[in-house]
Protein backbone atom coordinates (compact mmCIF):
# COMPACT_ATOMS: atom_id res chain seq x y z
CA UNK A 1 0.00 0.00 0.00
CA UNK A 2 1.82 3.31 -1.09
CA UNK A 3 1.53 6.70 -0.22
CA UNK A 4 0.03 7.80 -3.42
CA UNK A 5 -2.79 5.47 -3.06
CA UNK A 6 -3.69 7.10 0.31
CA UNK A 7 -3.14 9.97 -1.15
CA UNK A 8 -5.46 9.43 -4.38
CA UNK A 9 -7.90 8.03 -1.36
CA UNK A 10 -7.73 11.34 0.31
CA UNK A 11 -8.32 13.45 -3.08
CA UNK A 12 -11.35 11.64 -4.18
CA UNK A 13 -12.68 11.43 -0.42
CA UNK A 14 -12.38 15.34 -0.43
CA UNK A 15 -13.79 15.73 -3.95
CA UNK A 16 -16.93 13.57 -3.28
CA UNK A 17 -17.46 15.63 0.06
CA UNK A 18 -17.54 19.55 -1.50
CA UNK A 19 -20.22 17.53 -4.00
CA UNK A 20 -22.25 16.69 -1.41
CA UNK A 21 -24.64 19.23 -0.88
CA UNK A 22 -27.49 18.06 1.84
CA UNK A 23 -27.43 15.85 5.14
CA UNK A 24 -28.41 12.81 2.74
CA UNK A 25 -25.90 13.18 0.62
CA UNK A 26 -22.96 13.57 3.36
CA UNK A 27 -24.23 10.86 5.54
CA UNK A 28 -23.88 8.60 2.60
CA UNK A 29 -20.42 9.76 2.18
CA UNK A 30 -19.66 9.55 6.03
CA UNK A 31 -20.71 5.53 5.17
CA UNK A 32 -18.68 5.30 2.44
CA UNK A 33 -15.41 6.37 3.87
CA UNK A 34 -15.50 6.72 7.48
CA UNK A 35 -18.27 3.72 8.39
CA UNK A 36 -17.67 0.20 9.33
CA UNK A 37 -17.61 -0.95 6.03
CA UNK A 38 -15.90 2.13 4.59
CA UNK A 39 -12.92 2.77 2.17
CA UNK A 40 -10.93 4.37 5.45
CA UNK A 41 -11.75 1.25 7.98
CA UNK A 42 -10.73 -0.99 4.78
CA UNK A 43 -7.72 0.67 4.90
CA UNK A 44 -6.51 0.10 8.40
CA UNK A 45 -7.60 -3.08 8.35
CA UNK A 46 -4.93 -4.07 5.74
CA UNK A 47 -2.33 -3.12 8.65
CA UNK A 48 -1.92 -6.79 9.73
CA UNK A 49 -1.37 -8.23 6.18
CA UNK A 50 1.66 -5.99 5.78
CA UNK A 51 5.69 -6.44 6.52
CA UNK A 52 6.60 -5.36 10.15
CA UNK A 53 8.58 -3.19 8.96
CA UNK A 54 6.15 -0.90 6.94
CA UNK A 55 3.71 -1.18 9.45
CA UNK A 56 4.42 2.53 11.59
CA UNK A 57 4.46 4.39 8.34
CA UNK A 58 1.27 2.58 6.83
CA UNK A 59 -0.54 2.91 10.31
CA UNK A 60 0.36 6.79 10.71
CA UNK A 61 -0.29 7.50 7.30
CA UNK A 62 -3.65 5.98 7.37
CA UNK A 63 -4.51 7.54 10.67
CA UNK A 64 -3.56 11.25 9.69
CA UNK A 65 -5.75 10.19 6.43
CA UNK A 66 -8.65 9.13 9.03
CA UNK A 67 -8.55 12.10 10.96
CA UNK A 68 -8.20 14.28 8.35
CA UNK A 69 -11.46 13.35 6.32
CA UNK A 70 -13.01 13.06 9.82
CA UNK A 71 -12.35 16.76 10.44
CA UNK A 72 -13.46 17.66 6.74
CA UNK A 73 -16.98 15.69 7.36
CA UNK A 74 -17.39 17.84 10.69
CA UNK A 75 -16.52 21.23 8.53
CA UNK A 76 -18.58 20.07 5.58
CA UNK A 77 -21.24 19.42 8.04
CA UNK A 78 -21.40 22.88 9.51
CA UNK A 79 -21.34 24.44 6.07
CA UNK A 80 -24.35 22.27 5.08
CA UNK A 81 -26.30 22.92 8.20
CA UNK A 82 -26.07 26.93 7.48
CA UNK A 83 -26.65 26.54 3.66
CA UNK A 84 -30.05 24.48 4.50
CA UNK A 85 -31.19 26.87 7.36
CA UNK A 86 -30.43 30.13 4.83
CA UNK A 87 -32.54 27.74 2.31
CA UNK A 88 -34.92 27.55 4.37
CA UNK A 89 -35.33 31.11 5.62
CA UNK A 90 -35.78 32.06 2.04
CA UNK A 91 -38.24 29.89 0.95
CA UNK A 92 -39.98 30.54 3.85
CA UNK A 93 -39.75 34.45 4.42
CA UNK A 94 -42.88 36.51 4.75
CA UNK A 95 -43.20 39.26 2.17
CA UNK A 96 -44.94 41.85 5.49
CA UNK A 97 -45.44 44.62 2.43
CA UNK A 98 -47.42 42.56 0.05
CA UNK A 99 -51.57 43.40 0.49
CA UNK A 100 -53.57 40.99 2.60
CA UNK A 101 -55.83 38.30 0.95
CA UNK A 102 -59.40 38.91 1.30
CA UNK A 103 -61.09 35.90 2.59
CA UNK A 104 -64.19 35.15 0.28
CA UNK A 105 -67.38 36.36 2.41
CA UNK A 106 -70.61 34.85 1.66
CA UNK A 107 -73.43 37.26 0.79
CA UNK A 108 -77.06 37.02 2.31
CA UNK A 109 -79.51 35.65 -0.26
CA UNK A 110 -81.95 37.56 -2.55
CA UNK A 111 -85.03 35.97 -0.57
CA UNK A 112 -83.52 36.75 2.81
CA UNK A 113 -82.41 40.31 1.66
CA UNK A 114 -86.32 40.93 0.33
CA UNK A 115 -87.86 39.59 3.35
CA UNK A 116 -85.66 42.01 5.50
CA UNK A 117 -86.76 45.06 3.21
CA UNK A 118 -90.00 44.29 3.28
CA UNK A 119 -90.92 43.66 7.20
CA UNK A 120 -88.59 46.55 7.53
CA UNK A 121 -91.05 48.51 5.76
CA UNK A 122 -93.75 47.38 7.92
CA UNK A 123 -92.17 47.51 10.90
CA UNK A 124 -91.55 51.49 10.54
CA UNK A 125 -95.55 51.55 9.48
CA UNK A 126 -96.59 49.60 13.24
CA UNK A 127 -96.07 46.08 12.07
CA UNK A 128 -94.65 43.71 14.56
CA UNK A 129 -92.74 40.41 12.37
CA UNK A 130 -93.68 37.05 13.78
CA UNK A 131 -93.12 33.32 12.53
CA UNK A 132 -94.97 30.26 11.94
CA UNK A 133 -95.21 26.23 11.91
CA UNK A 134 -94.24 25.64 8.23
CA UNK A 135 -96.08 21.90 9.29
CA UNK A 136 -99.37 22.65 9.34
CA UNK A 137 -102.62 21.82 11.05
CA UNK A 138 -105.42 21.50 7.70
CA UNK A 139 -107.86 23.26 10.10
CA UNK A 140 -105.57 26.89 10.05
CA UNK A 141 -104.25 26.44 6.30
CA UNK A 142 -108.01 25.88 5.22
CA UNK A 143 -111.00 25.17 7.50
CA UNK A 144 -110.11 28.32 10.26
CA UNK A 145 -109.68 30.39 6.87
CA UNK A 146 -112.85 29.88 5.49
CA UNK A 147 -111.82 27.11 3.10
CA UNK A 148 -114.16 24.03 4.49
CA UNK A 149 -113.72 20.12 3.52
CA UNK A 150 -115.01 19.58 -0.31
CA UNK A 151 -115.04 23.29 -1.07
CA UNK A 152 -113.73 23.69 -4.55
CA UNK A 153 -111.34 26.60 -3.36
CA UNK A 154 -109.50 23.77 -1.54
CA UNK A 155 -107.73 22.63 -4.87
CA UNK A 156 -106.93 26.28 -5.96
CA UNK A 157 -103.62 25.38 -3.32
CA UNK A 158 -102.25 22.48 -4.26
CA UNK A 159 -101.03 21.44 -1.23
CA UNK A 160 -98.59 19.05 0.18
CA UNK A 161 -100.01 16.72 2.45
CA UNK A 162 -97.96 14.89 5.36
CA UNK A 163 -99.65 11.07 6.18
CA UNK A 164 -101.45 11.29 9.71
CA UNK A 165 -104.11 9.05 11.16
CA UNK A 166 -105.80 11.33 12.74
CA UNK A 167 -105.76 15.32 12.39
CA UNK A 168 -104.88 16.41 8.74
CA UNK A 169 -101.26 17.46 8.59
CA UNK A 170 -100.23 19.79 5.69
CA UNK A 171 -96.76 20.86 4.23
CA UNK A 172 -98.31 24.56 4.90
CA UNK A 173 -99.38 26.05 0.99
CA UNK A 174 -99.46 29.78 2.29
CA UNK A 175 -98.80 31.89 4.96
CA UNK A 176 -102.14 32.78 5.99
CA UNK A 177 -102.63 29.97 9.10
CA UNK A 178 -100.62 32.27 10.79
CA UNK A 179 -103.76 34.82 10.72
CA UNK A 180 -105.60 32.07 12.79
CA UNK A 181 -102.89 31.58 15.28
CA UNK A 182 -102.52 35.24 16.08
CA UNK A 183 -105.72 35.94 16.34
CA UNK A 184 -106.34 32.94 18.40
CA UNK A 185 -103.64 34.15 20.84
CA UNK A 186 -104.23 37.62 21.42
CA UNK A 187 -106.76 40.61 21.68
CA UNK A 188 -107.24 43.30 19.18
CA UNK A 189 -105.30 45.77 18.09
CA UNK A 190 -103.33 43.74 16.04
CA UNK A 191 -100.55 44.33 13.06
CA UNK A 192 -98.03 41.77 12.56
CA UNK A 193 -96.40 41.15 9.04
CA UNK A 194 -95.30 36.98 9.05
CA UNK A 195 -92.45 35.83 6.56
CA UNK A 196 -92.15 32.16 6.10
CA UNK A 197 -91.13 29.51 3.23
CA UNK A 198 -94.38 27.62 1.45
CA UNK A 199 -94.94 24.91 -0.02
CA UNK A 200 -97.46 23.46 -2.59
CA UNK A 201 -97.25 20.15 -4.82
CA UNK A 202 -96.46 22.10 -8.02
CA UNK A 203 -94.97 21.53 -11.92
CA UNK A 204 -91.87 23.73 -11.78
CA UNK A 205 -91.31 26.02 -14.11
CA UNK A 206 -90.27 29.49 -14.68
CA UNK A 207 -92.67 31.04 -12.94
CA UNK A 208 -93.71 27.92 -10.20
CA UNK A 209 -91.62 26.42 -7.53
CA UNK A 210 -92.65 24.21 -4.99
CA UNK A 211 -90.99 25.48 -2.59
CA UNK A 212 -91.11 29.47 -1.81
CA UNK A 213 -91.94 31.92 -0.09
CA UNK A 214 -94.42 34.69 1.46
CA UNK A 215 -95.24 37.53 3.81
CA UNK A 216 -98.67 37.88 5.24
CA UNK A 217 -100.23 40.88 6.93
CA UNK A 218 -103.02 41.42 8.83
CA UNK A 219 -104.38 44.45 11.12
CA UNK A 220 -107.13 43.94 13.19
CA UNK A 221 -109.33 46.62 15.48
CA UNK A 222 -111.93 49.03 15.26
CA UNK A 223 -113.25 50.98 13.09
CA UNK A 224 -110.18 49.50 10.38
CA UNK A 225 -111.63 50.06 6.42
CA UNK A 226 -110.45 49.79 3.62
CA UNK A 227 -109.08 52.99 2.97
CA UNK A 228 -106.48 51.69 5.42
CA UNK A 229 -105.88 48.83 3.30
CA UNK A 230 -104.88 51.00 0.61
CA UNK A 231 -103.21 53.58 2.21
CA UNK A 232 -101.23 50.96 3.66
CA UNK A 233 -100.57 49.22 0.52
CA UNK A 234 -99.70 52.33 -1.90
CA UNK A 235 -97.05 53.16 0.86
CA UNK A 236 -95.18 49.87 1.02
CA UNK A 237 -94.99 49.27 -2.69
CA UNK A 238 -93.77 53.18 -2.78
CA UNK A 239 -91.00 52.53 -0.41
CA UNK A 240 -90.27 48.86 -2.43
CA UNK A 241 -90.53 49.83 -6.23
CA UNK A 242 -90.30 53.56 -6.31
CA UNK A 243 -92.24 57.11 -5.28
CA UNK A 244 -93.35 57.65 -8.57
CA UNK A 245 -95.74 54.22 -8.54
CA UNK A 246 -99.18 54.49 -8.98
CA UNK A 247 -101.07 51.87 -7.56
CA UNK A 248 -104.57 49.67 -9.05
CA UNK A 249 -106.93 47.81 -7.05
CA UNK A 250 -109.50 45.42 -8.40
CA UNK A 251 -112.08 42.78 -7.46
CA UNK A 252 -110.56 38.93 -6.46
CA UNK A 253 -111.94 36.28 -4.56
CA UNK A 254 -110.19 34.46 -1.57
CA UNK A 255 -112.27 32.80 0.50
CA UNK A 256 -111.07 34.32 3.89
CA UNK A 257 -111.66 37.93 2.94
CA UNK A 258 -114.75 39.92 1.74
CA UNK A 259 -114.28 41.83 -0.35
CA UNK A 260 -111.23 40.18 -1.90
CA UNK A 261 -108.35 42.66 -4.22
CA UNK A 262 -105.77 42.03 -5.99
CA UNK A 263 -103.32 45.00 -5.98
CA UNK A 264 -101.23 46.29 -8.56
CA UNK A 265 -98.75 48.75 -9.40
CA UNK A 266 -97.45 50.42 -12.73
CA UNK A 267 -95.06 48.39 -14.34
CA UNK A 268 -91.63 50.39 -13.70
CA UNK A 269 -89.93 49.12 -17.02
CA UNK A 270 -92.64 50.61 -19.17
CA UNK A 271 -94.06 53.19 -16.85
CA UNK A 272 -97.12 51.67 -17.39
CA UNK A 273 -97.13 51.33 -21.73
CA UNK A 274 -97.33 47.79 -21.86
CA UNK A 275 -94.07 45.80 -22.16
CA UNK A 276 -92.90 42.20 -21.90
CA UNK A 277 -92.58 42.02 -18.06
CA UNK A 278 -96.07 43.51 -17.61
CA UNK A 279 -97.48 41.14 -20.33
CA UNK A 280 -98.64 44.20 -22.06
CA UNK A 281 -100.94 45.48 -19.50
CA UNK A 282 -99.22 48.34 -18.15
CA UNK A 283 -99.52 46.69 -14.56
CA UNK A 284 -98.17 44.08 -12.28
CA UNK A 285 -100.41 42.48 -10.00
CA UNK A 286 -97.94 41.85 -6.94
CA UNK A 287 -100.42 40.57 -3.89
CA UNK A 288 -103.69 39.57 -3.04
CA UNK A 289 -105.25 41.41 0.10
CA UNK A 290 -109.05 41.89 1.74
CA UNK A 291 -111.43 42.64 3.92
CA UNK A 292 -110.87 39.52 7.08
CA UNK A 293 -114.07 37.74 6.41
CA UNK A 294 -116.95 38.01 9.53
CA UNK A 295 -116.69 33.92 9.56
CA UNK A 296 -112.98 34.29 9.96
CA UNK A 297 -113.56 36.66 12.90
CA UNK A 298 -115.92 34.33 14.28
CA UNK A 299 -113.74 31.62 13.95
CA UNK A 300 -111.67 33.18 16.45
CA UNK A 301 -113.85 34.53 18.96
CA UNK A 302 -113.84 38.28 17.52
CA UNK A 303 -116.94 39.79 16.91
CA UNK A 304 -117.37 40.70 13.44
CA UNK A 305 -119.86 43.67 14.60
CA UNK A 306 -116.96 45.67 17.01
CA UNK A 307 -113.98 44.54 15.28
CA UNK A 308 -112.98 44.87 11.22
CA UNK A 309 -109.72 43.81 9.78
CA UNK A 310 -107.69 43.25 6.31
CA UNK A 311 -105.02 40.96 5.69
CA UNK A 312 -102.42 40.68 2.57
CA UNK A 313 -100.19 37.92 0.94
CA UNK A 314 -97.57 38.27 -1.16
CA UNK A 315 -94.68 35.85 -3.08
CA UNK A 316 -91.38 36.93 -2.14
CA UNK A 317 -89.46 35.27 -5.30
CA UNK A 318 -91.70 37.36 -7.27
CA UNK A 319 -91.39 40.53 -5.59
CA UNK A 320 -87.15 39.83 -6.49
CA UNK A 321 -88.21 38.76 -9.78
CA UNK A 322 -89.82 42.19 -10.34
CA UNK A 323 -87.02 44.41 -8.72
CA UNK A 324 -84.26 43.10 -9.90
CA UNK A 325 -85.42 41.83 -13.23
CA UNK A 326 -84.77 38.05 -12.44
CA UNK A 327 -86.41 36.13 -15.56
CA UNK A 328 -86.67 32.34 -14.12
CA UNK A 329 -87.36 31.77 -10.40
CA UNK A 330 -85.59 28.34 -10.60
CA UNK A 331 -82.65 30.61 -10.20
CA UNK A 332 -83.52 30.90 -6.45
CA UNK A 333 -82.54 27.60 -5.51
CA UNK A 334 -80.09 26.20 -7.63
CA UNK A 335 -77.49 27.42 -5.48
CA UNK A 336 -75.19 29.20 -8.40
CA UNK A 337 -72.98 31.51 -6.91
CA UNK A 338 -72.81 33.34 -10.40
CA UNK A 339 -76.51 34.33 -9.57
CA UNK A 340 -76.48 34.99 -5.77
CA UNK A 341 -73.34 36.71 -5.89
CA UNK A 342 -74.78 39.61 -7.77
CA UNK A 343 -77.39 40.52 -4.95
CA UNK A 344 -73.62 41.43 -2.47
CA UNK A 345 -73.99 44.78 -3.11
CA UNK A 346 -77.86 45.10 -1.87
CA UNK A 347 -78.02 47.53 1.39
CA UNK A 348 -79.90 44.99 3.97
N1 LIG B 1 -102.94 33.20 0.86
C1 LIG B 1 -103.15 33.67 -0.50
C2 LIG B 1 -102.37 32.79 -1.46
O1 LIG B 1 -101.52 32.09 -1.06
C3 LIG B 1 -102.70 35.09 -0.65
C4 LIG B 1 -103.62 36.02 0.09
C5 LIG B 1 -104.70 36.59 -0.57
C6 LIG B 1 -103.41 36.30 1.41
C7 LIG B 1 -105.56 37.45 0.08
C8 LIG B 1 -104.27 37.17 2.09
C9 LIG B 1 -105.34 37.74 1.40
O2 LIG B 1 -104.09 37.45 3.37
O3 LIG B 1 -106.14 38.57 2.06
O4 LIG B 1 -102.66 32.81 -2.62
Amino acid sequence: MSSERIEALLQRALEELHAATTQDALTEWHARYLGRRGDVTALLRQLGTLPPEERPAFGRAANALKEELQRAYEQREREIRELELAARIASEAVDVTLPGRVPPIGTLHPVTQMIREVTDIFAHLGFQVVEGPEVEYGYYAFDALNIPPEHPARDVWDTIFIESDQKEIVLRPHTSPMQIRVMQRRQPPIRVVVPGRCYRYEAVDATHEWHFHQIEGLAVDEHITMADLKGTLAEFARQLFGRERRVRFRCDFFPFVEPGVDFAIDCMFCRGEGCRVCGNSGWIEILGAGMVHPQVLRNVGYDPERYSGWAFGMGVERLVMLKYGVPDIRYFYQGDLRFLQQFDRIPV
